[in-house]
Order: C-alpha cells, then structure tokens, then sequence
C-alpha cells in the first residue's frame, strides 16, 4: 500500500489514454494489493432514499462503527470480476450483467437491498474507466474488480443493517495460484470439513462462505497443496467446490460439473465453460459426480473468475494420490478451454455469445 500510496490519482480524461502510465511491473504480477487501483466507487443506501447514485473517489477506508451490521453479523456478498485489455483496442468486461445478478440473488438470501442492475454494471465500468491505467498490456493480466455489498448501518440486536454501503475497488493482478497460470495445481479432498451445508448460503457469493475455508485451505497449503475440495456434507461422496473456484471431472470428450443444488456456487466462468464446451463437441452434464469417479478420470480443472481455466494436476484423497498430468503440463481440455475462453475475452477471438462487454 505504501509503495501505491504515492501514485497520483488519475481524472477521468487521462484515464482513457491506453498507454499504462502506472509504474507497475507487468511481468511479475500475483493476485495482492500491491497495484491497488486508486479510485473507487462507493454508493450508500438509506431507507428514505433508497440507492444513492454513488460517486468516484480516491481508494481509501470506508467508514463504520464498530456497530455495523456487516463487522457484528456478517452481512455482506462480493463479485470478482476483471477488466481486459482487448486485442481491437478495447477495455472489455466479461458478462457484467451476470455478477450484477448473483449479486442481486445474494442480496436478496442475506435481506440486503439489491443494487439494479444497471447502476451496478455502470458502477463497475466506470471504476474500470477511472483506473485504465492499471489495466494490463493483453496478455500480462487484468484489473480485478472487487465489487461489495456490505451492512454498514449500525445495530445491536440481530437484524438487517439500517444502511448499507456499496462499492467497488481494483487491483491489476496476474495469476491467482503462485506457479503460474498454465502449472497445473494440487489438491486434496477435505475430509473432515464442509464448505456449505444444504439450505445454507453455499449458493451466494457472501464473505461468510469464505473465511470457513481458511483453516483447511492453511492445513493444505502446508503440505503443499494449492487448495482444497469439499465434499458435500449429507454423503460425504460427491465433489462440490475448491475452496476459491469450480471444479469439472473429464473422461473422454464427457465433462461433468457438480450441479447448482445451492450449495455450490454459480460461477459466470462456470457457466460459460459450459456453454464453451458444448460448443467445441464435449458432452457437459452437470449432475453430482462421486470424488471417486474424479479419481478415474482423464482431467479435472476449475474455474472461475480469478482462476479462470486452471489445470489439477493432482487429486489426493484418503492419503491415496492420483496425478493427471505430466510434470508442469497443463491438460489438454484445460488448455483448449483456457485458450478459446481467454481469446475470446480479449476479443482475440470471435464472440459468437455476445458476452465482451466494451467499457
Ligand atoms: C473470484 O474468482 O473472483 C473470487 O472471488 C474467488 C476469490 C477466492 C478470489
């Protein structure tokens, strides 16, 4: 932060030039703070008023008392989302409209008012437009979006925040996982652990379904392993999610998904390797698969925003290790997955969904 601290804020005007003027090193980008974007978007939402129409303002704290709703009682969802450089001179979102519809569901599961969608999709791209400079050359990375919904008005008893603040920050980022994005990661199975029970809010992109997974996630990144995945907590059978992503099991040209039963949550990426799939010749169900069929399979990856196509490279459960990869080399599927996905984010490619969204 120190270092991000002494970058000038850019207006509007200047933010629009292409060349990155930041000093950033593009080519040793990870997934932190240190290029924190400097402008951020903040909306406050009263009961008299509803949503205000938010502005533009230098990254910074948010105010709260310690009595927030979100600091006592957790009331809070998030989107991760990533802002592009594209390969016709665009600065290009992905699907916007689908994270203001998660968003909008997540709200509603945890008795937020949900911001319309059409201010959340200007809010993001006009965050995106502020710090352009902090949008890597194509190919390097992306902006992450990091827009949050969050009970900031004050309470005591357990209820609803009275207010509630949104908004958005960024930061330019790399690879999520610290081999690379293409070095096929390890996983193990957890098996003591569940990431969401039915009924529950596994279906929502809510802070409280993330810091649940630390403990495990630590354990496992001890023993060296990238991640964890978590079983689902009737049966204790059947894979659900990766602590940070989706996951998908291939054998042959069939790739199969654990289903959207609540639990799991609904990932723009996920959805779109779906579609992607489909289109390319794959068979894709999505239909619970046992962590023993994964075991078997060719290939498993997983996705998602910040990971976007990442290969595993290994699955250990109950001690039993199965690798499914050569040493260092992604798998196929995931490779042509990442490769059709990514080009056709950065309008490399064509778009036949009309899912590139210009800023
Ligand atoms: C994302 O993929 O955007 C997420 O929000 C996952 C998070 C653990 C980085």
């Amino acid at each position: 932060a120190s270092k991000t601290s002494r970058r000038p804020l850019l207006c509007r005007a200047q933010a629009a030039a292409t060349t990155p003027k930041v000093n950033i090193n593009w080519d040793n980008l990870g997934f932190g703070l240190q290029d924190v974007a400097q402008t951020m978007y903040v909306a406050e939402w009263s009961p008299e008023k509803g949503w205000d129409k938010g502005a533009l303002k230098p990254y910074g704290p948010l105010h709260m008392m310690p009595s927030a709703q979100v600091l006592n009682y957790g009331q809070s969802v998030f989107e991760g989302m990533k802002a592009q450089r594209s390969a016709k001179g665009n600065i290009v979102l992905f699907r916007p409209d689908r994270n203001a519809a998660r968003c909008a569901a997540g709200a509603e599961r945890l008795s937020m008012p949900p911001l319309p969608t059409e201010q959340f999709v200007q809010a993001v791209a006009d965050t995106v437009r502020a710090n352009a400079d902090y949008i890597p050359p194509i190919g390097k990375g992306s902006l992450y979006l990091r827009p949050l919904l969050l009970g900031s008005g004050p309470i005591l008893g357990l209820g609803p925040a009275p207010s509630y603040t949104f908004t958005v920050f960024g930061a330019a980022v790399g690879a999520y996982f610290k081999g690379g994005q293409l070095t096929p990661i390890d996983l193990i199975v957890e098996e003591h652990f569940h990431r969401a029970a039915p009924g529950g809010m596994g279906g929502t992109k809510a802070a409280g379904n993330y810091s649940p997974v630390l403990v495990t996630q630590l354990a496992a990144k001890k023993n060296n392993y990238a991640d964890v995945v978590y079983l689902d907590a009737k049966t204790d059978t059947y894979l659900e999610e990766v602590s940070s992503c989706n996951i998908f099991v291939r054998s042959g040209k069939t790739i199969k998904t654990p289903p959207l039963s609540g639990t799991i949550l609904p990932g723009v990426t996920r959805a779109s390797i779906i579609e992607l799939a489909r289109s390319r010749g794959y068979e894709v169900l999505e239909e619970p698969v046992a962590v023993t069929d994964a075991m078997e399979a060719d290939e498993v990856f997983t996705t998602g925003t910040a990971v976007v196509v990442c290969s595993v490279g290994s699955l250990t459960y109950r001690g039993n290790k199965r690798a499914f990869t050569a040493e260092g080399q992604a798998g196929s599927t995931a490779l042509e997955l990442y490769t059709a996905l990514t080009q056709l984010q950065t309008e490399q490619a064509e778009d036949p969904f009309g899912w590139v969204y210009k800023c």
